[in-house]
């Protein structure tokens, strides 16, 4: 009955001036320029929600761990990045300037000093030391983000991301693995190198790099990054040529980049979209899409295991507690490390995925990257606490 009352209801309403033919015209009009209205109302809304949706304030973390875990003191300004040697020796990333990536950040975060420590996996109850970085090389200016290393029988080479005050680059240095210390060899400034988060070395004198956005200035990436702009890309660094290349040319926050042992794949992060993108390295260091895990949490920094291959990633699983921690330390965000076991060589892979730590922010808030190393994880965060696990089941 309402049906048909509402139905009588609008062909009364209808004007009377439609009936002409020139009016007919008007009406057509009327009514696409309504339904256009409509659709783009309902995109924006579905748009809105969506983001509302993927800040997960319908999450709740239940803590679990793999066995004990503990904080490892003498690191409290993050542990964004973790590379580890072959022999146990992982390299730690601290004191990220957050803001060029369009996040507001806790004033106390922002002198932060950017410094490198070490923690030996041979001595799981030992703390971290600080790396000296020997050269001259400007302490006052470095605010380090990803890091990736080179091993080679002579020399090992340390590429990391620092978001320094003016312009963004990449700092070359070289591991003394018997007292310790970094000696500083250069810095790789590119035009293309708008707002690196993460890199992968593939040499000694080459790599790739993330960029995860466009905009450098706050509201600018606050709206990139609201609309969806896929405005981040993934460059391949040639040392040689000396210039970059863009090897993926449109992504959605790029974020964590690491490569498979056998050096074919690579991998990168995106947290907006929740997934991991593996690409074929192709000969000319062209990266060609194999394959998207969708994980439907935000993954950060992707830690691959040079013995199984298999991936170990620090995720942010409720979005806006991580946002609200960033700009405020002392408000806690869940960290949660997933764990993709790969059951075939070659991708496309067929795996697993299980959750090995989940933690309610207590312990480590906003885990950015697990690193796994004979038994142990390492759980470094981007602007909190770094833990160790004994991994004894999950
Ligand atoms: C690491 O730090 C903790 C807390 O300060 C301390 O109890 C522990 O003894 C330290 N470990 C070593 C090997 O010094
Ligand atoms: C470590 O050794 C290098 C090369 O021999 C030397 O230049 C550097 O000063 C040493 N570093 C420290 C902290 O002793
Ligand atoms: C952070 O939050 C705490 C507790 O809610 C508050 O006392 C403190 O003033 C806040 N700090 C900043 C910088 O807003």
């Amino acid at each position: 009955m309402a049906v048909v009352r509402g139905m009588t209801r609008v062909r009364s309403q209808s004007p009377p001036h439609c009936l002409s033919l020139n009016s007919q015209q008007k009406c057509f009009f009327t009514m696409f320029r309504n339904i256009l209205i409509g659709i783009s109302a309902a995109l924006i809304l579905q748009h809105i929600l969506s983001v509302i949706y993927s800040l997960g304030f319908h999450k709740r973390a239940y803590n679990h761990r793999p066995g004990s875990c503990r904080v490892v003191t003498g690191i409290d300004s993050g542990s964004e990045d973790i590379h580890v040697l072959r022999n146990g020796l992982a390299l730690i990333t601290s004191g990220i300037d957050l803001t060029p990536l369009g996040h507001l950040m806790d004033p106390s975060g922002l002198t932060w000093k950017g410094r490198i420590y070490l923690f030996d996996f041979k001595q799981p109850n030992a703390n971290v030391t600080e790396l000296p970085i020997l050269g001259s090389f400007d302490h006052s200016d470095f605010r380090p983000h990803g890091i990736s290393v080179w091993e080679e029988e002579t020399q090992t080479t340390v590429f990391v991301v620092n978001h320094k005050q003016h312009r963004e680059a990449i700092e070359v240095l070289s591991l003394n693995q018997d007292n310790k210390s970094l000696q500083y060899l250069y810095s790789i400034t590119d035009p293309l190198m708008r707002s690196v988060n993460d890199v992968v070395a593939v040499g000694s004198n080459s790599f790739y790099f993330t960029n995860d956005g466009y905009n450098n200035q706050l509201f600018k990436r606050f709206l990139e990054r609201f609309l969806k702009f896929p405005w981040g890309n993934v460059i391949y660094y040639d040392g040689d040529a000396g210039r970059g290349q863009v090897v993926v040319s449109r992504g959605l926050e790029p974020n964590g980049i690491n490569r498979s042992p056998d050096g074919r794949y690579i991998y990168v992060s995106s947290p907006i979209v929740g997934t991991v993108t593996v690409y074929e390295q192709q000969a000319d260091h062209a990266l060609q899409p194999i394959q998207v895990i969708d994980l439907s949490t935000s993954p950060d920094n992707i830690y691959v295991d040079s013995t199984s291959g298999d991936l170990w990633l620090g995720c942010h699983m409720i979005g806006y507690q991580s946002m609200l921690h960033f700009q405020n330390f002392t408000q806690p965000a869940a960290s949660q490390v997933l764990h993709i076991q790969l059951n075939s060589k070659v991708a496309p892979y067929t795996y697993d995925i299980r959750e090995a730590y989940v933690d309610d922010g207590r312990q480590v808030s906003g885990s950015s990257v697990a690193a796994y190393y004979n038994k142990q994880l390492l759980i470094g965060s981007v602007a909190h606490k770094l833990a160790h696990c004994q991994v004894v089941a999950f």
